[in-house]
């Protein structure tokens, strides 16, 4: 959204946008009034550091190391996970965990290490701590992977949160990747990253930071492991990265730097050391398996802000079906909505809604709303009327409603940090299902109201109920829209229980996955834009939310065919495949950009469409194991240094390499193969990794290997399920899973595993059981029989 389209968006024309911008500079001036009475200024501080240790009270997991001015906290869980919190902190209360802290590992011992310090020795990985707090991460090599110094805190004389910073070292060849969607990625650069969930306004582009989807979760890929790291606090904060360098000055390497700066909460965290894939499954196993979207939410989608009317949307369904189009759902924005009041209908423009939402569900189309948290404050708004009768919605310091603006003018926010406050907005997903929608967008909900100056959100000092332990904004912030989230997934679970909830949030937090997924928001169209969708949708994965995706062409103004089209090429291999564009922005339909990018497009949507059992398999993977569907060329070979900086192709799943193009006027470009033997699937030709190779790249197609030996689930041209095998290299096998899934609902289908391997001149796929392997029951195809060898 920018201004102008905040202008445009109100209807009446020029006095309503007049009117809403007077609305933007009262509201920015009560959230400082707000603030300057609710915040008390900091006024002096006192630094502390922890001091030397003290003693020690060994515990489950782990234990207490006390020093003269703070304790420490260590626990190792059966999980492989370690946490830690300083001055006391425990793993709970946390947003991010998906339920009680995991259970501690009874093997892990506290012991004496030298010079005074002390460590706790776990089967993966030794936490010691020095004398003075410093705190070290080790491989069981005694490879250190982290060394966080002895942290420091500000505390107000007068009381209040402390600030404290945190400084690590990481090893010099180490990488960072996460903290949430990144539009400058998926590599971290040396710079500051802020932690705090911001909507910028305007469309963004590689460089604009943050965005709305902030986590303070990073991935750190090193020679020695990788391992994640989690601070478990959501205040606001700044992450400053510096890459380390190997013989540098007099030969000696100068490690990687991270500091994190945060303005309150507590100064605790945890660690998990491995394989990227373990990392990622003790991730998922702490806050939460990816929600598994049904199988149309696989497929692609068709939004636009302004359809404006039920004849709109039938002509862009007629479009797609009058050209053969692939077509699963269409997303209805704020323009659906009676003066863009959620949970509402404008009866003119979209008269029976339910009967044109089962007409279009029988051609196999589902239609998706918008959900946007702000309520218009105004007595006679149901929701509103509803909200206030139950204490819902926001307020200040002095007890007063917080009063913001969103589209629909003068506007108050649920606090969905209360339970009472969740269960409620749940229920009223009824009305959404009763209007025949079948998914949900949530968006605004960092949370966002627009303001003439100053930060577009709530005042610091609004009060959040935070689960009944009390707190303000500064603290709510963060995880507004994950808990808007829970309500959402937790509401439709009840409302419609034989259904799993297709919920997609532009801004959340750590544990998002676990109600749903998010996109890109407004990325500005143009080249850069298309570049950082694959930074966000690989980041967020990273950090283990795995279903996402950007607005194909870019949220503003107008693609060229070109740019659109390999942004619609990249979106087809990517978890939301989705076209979306802004009131004002230029038309997104395939068929606008001429006859030839409608054939490209084309291709991208049936291959899709043949891809689906693919998707759905990763999906169940995800689900179980944590794994992204969208991974890093380095998922595999962490230790390949070359992979690690390279963000401009990316494995979807275990089988195929993606190598979208994101410059203008290629026809063939440069990818850089993890080791192996891969064959480009257009043209069959194999190419033997690690090393970069030239492939072709021509308008019709992006370049995209397939692993050899990989059995791919596909959809044959009858709509059955088919096994597409690719040759393992000679005298080599493979394989690959499958989980045939029913589309919906909560069946656990079985994990089917393949195998392939050479039998003379064949290759043969057999299906392996706990009784032996049979023949598959699905038919198989092998590709790359015939393959000619290209030298890398
Ligand atoms: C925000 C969303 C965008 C949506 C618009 C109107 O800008 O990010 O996707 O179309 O609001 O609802």
């Amino acid at each position: 959204m920018d201004g102008r389209d905040l202008v445009c968006s109100v209807k009446a024309g020029g006095s309503a946008g007049a009117a809403q911008r007077l609305r933007t500079v009262r509201a920015a001036w009560r959230r400082r009034r707000a603030d300057a009475a609710g915040l008390p200024p900091r006024g002096a501080e006192r630094a502390r550091v922890p001091g030397p240790v003290q003693d020690v009270e060994p515990g489950p997991g782990g234990g207490i190391v006390r020093f003269s001015r703070s304790e420490l906290r260590i626990l190792v869980a059966v999980n492989g996970a370690v946490f830690w919190g300083w001055d006391g902190a425990g793993p709970e209360p946390s947003y991010a965990l998906a339920g009680r802290c995991p259970e501690p590992d009874p093997r892990a011992v506290l012991e004496p290490d030298k010079d005074g310090g002390w460590r706790v020795v776990a089967e993966r990985v030794t936490v010691a701590v020095s004398r003075h707090g410093a705190v070290e991460v080790r491989t069981p090599g005694g490879v250190t992977l982290r060394r966080d110094l002895p942290p420091r805190w500000w505390e107000p004389v007068g009381g209040g949160p402390a600030r404290w910073k945190q400084r690590s070292e990481v090893p010099a060849d180490a990488r960072f990747f996460g903290l949430g969607g990144r539009a400058s990625g998926p590599r971290l650069r040396d710079g500051a990253y802020r932690l705090w969930n911001t909507d910028p306004g305007r469309p963004f582009a590689p460089g604009d930071d943050p965005l709305y989807l902030t986590m303070p979760v990073q991935v750190v890929v090193a020679d020695a492991a990788t391992h994640l790291v989690f601070h478990d606090t959501s205040w606001d904060g700044t992450v400053t990265l510096r890459e380390g360098e190997e013989g540098a000055g007099s030969g000696h390497d100068r490690p990687g730097t991270c500091e994190l700066r945060m303005d309150g909460g507590p100064l605790r965290c945890w660690v998990m050391v491995g394989t990227p894939a373990r990392v990622l499954l003790a991730w998922a196993s702490l806050t939460g398996a990816p929600a598994l979207p049904p199988a149309w939410a696989l497929g692609h989608q068709h939004a636009r802000w302004g359809f404006g009317s039920e004849q709109e949307v039938r002509r862009i369904v007629a479009g797609y079906q009058e050209r053969g189009l692939p077509l699963d759902a269409v997303h209805l924005d704020i323009d659906h909505y009676d003066e863009h009041q959620v949970f509402t209908v404008d009866h003119e423009r979209f008269p029976k809604l339910p009967v044109f939402a089962e007409e279009l569900r029988r051609q196999g189309i589902r239609l998706v709303s918008i959900v946007d948290p702000a309520v218009k404050a105004a007595s006679g708004n149901a929701v509103y009327d509803g909200g206030a009768a139950l204490d819902a919605f926001v307020r200040d310091a002095s007890g007063e409603l917080v009063q913001g603006v969103a589209w629909p003018g003068e506007a108050v926010y649920p606090d969905f940090t209360h339970a009472r406050v969740r269960k409620w907005w749940g229920g009223l997903y009824a009305e959404r299902l009763a209007q025949g929608f079948s998914g949900f967008w949530h968006d605004m909900n960092e949370p966002t109201s627009f303001t003439a100056f100053g930060e577009s959100t709530l005042p610091r000092s609004a009060r959040h109920s935070l689960d009944e332990r009390g707190g303000d904004h500064r603290e709510a912030h963060n995880v507004y829209a994950l808990c808007m989230a829970r309500a959402a997934y937790e509401g439709l679970r009840e409302l419609a229980p034989q259904e799993r909830p297709f919920v997609f949030s532009r801004s959340g937090w750590a544990g998002l996955q676990r109600y749903g997924g998010t996109w890109s928001g407004d990325v500005a169209t143009g080249w850069p834009g298309l570049r950082a969708s694959l930074s966000l949708v690989m980041g967020l994965g990273l950090c283990g939310v795995p279903h996402s995706g950007p607005d194909v062409g870019g949220f503003d103004g107008t693609p060229s065919p070109e740019l659109y089209l390999r942004w619609f090429q990249l979106a087809s291999y990517l978890p939301l495949f989705r076209t979306h564009a802004s009131l004002r922005a230029g038309r997104r339909e395939p068929w606008e950009f001429g006859p030839d990018t409608l054939e490209h497009a084309r291709v991208a949507l049936v291959e899709r469409r043949r891809l689906l059992p693919y998707f759905m398999t990763l999906a169940h993977l995800a689900r179980r194991t944590g794994a992204p569907y969208v991974r890093p060329l380095w998922w595999g070979a962490p230790e390949d240094r070359a992979l690690r900086d390279c963000g401009d192709a990316f494995l979807l799943g275990d089988c195929l390499l993606v190598a979208p193009v994101l410059d203008p006027g290629a026809d063939r470009r440069a990818v850089q193969l993890p080791r192996g033997l891969w064959y480009d699937t257009a043209t069959e030709q194999a190419y033997e990794g690690p090393g970069q190779v030239l492939v072709d790249a021509p308008l019709s197609r992006i370049p995209v290997l397939a692993r050899a030996g990989s059995v791919i689930p596909v959809r044959g041209e009858d709509g059955c399920l088919e096994l597409e095998a690719w040759a393992p290299a000679r005298g080599r096998t493979g394989g690959g899973l499958v989980v045939q899934d029913a589309g919906d609902g909560w069946d656990e289908p079985e994990v089917e595993r393949y195998t392939a391997r050479w039998e003379g001149r064949r290759v043969i796929v057999e299906r392996e059981g706990e009784d032996g392997v049979r023949e598959p029951s699905h038919p198989v195809r092998v590709r790359g029989l015939t393959a000619r060898r290209a030298q890398t």
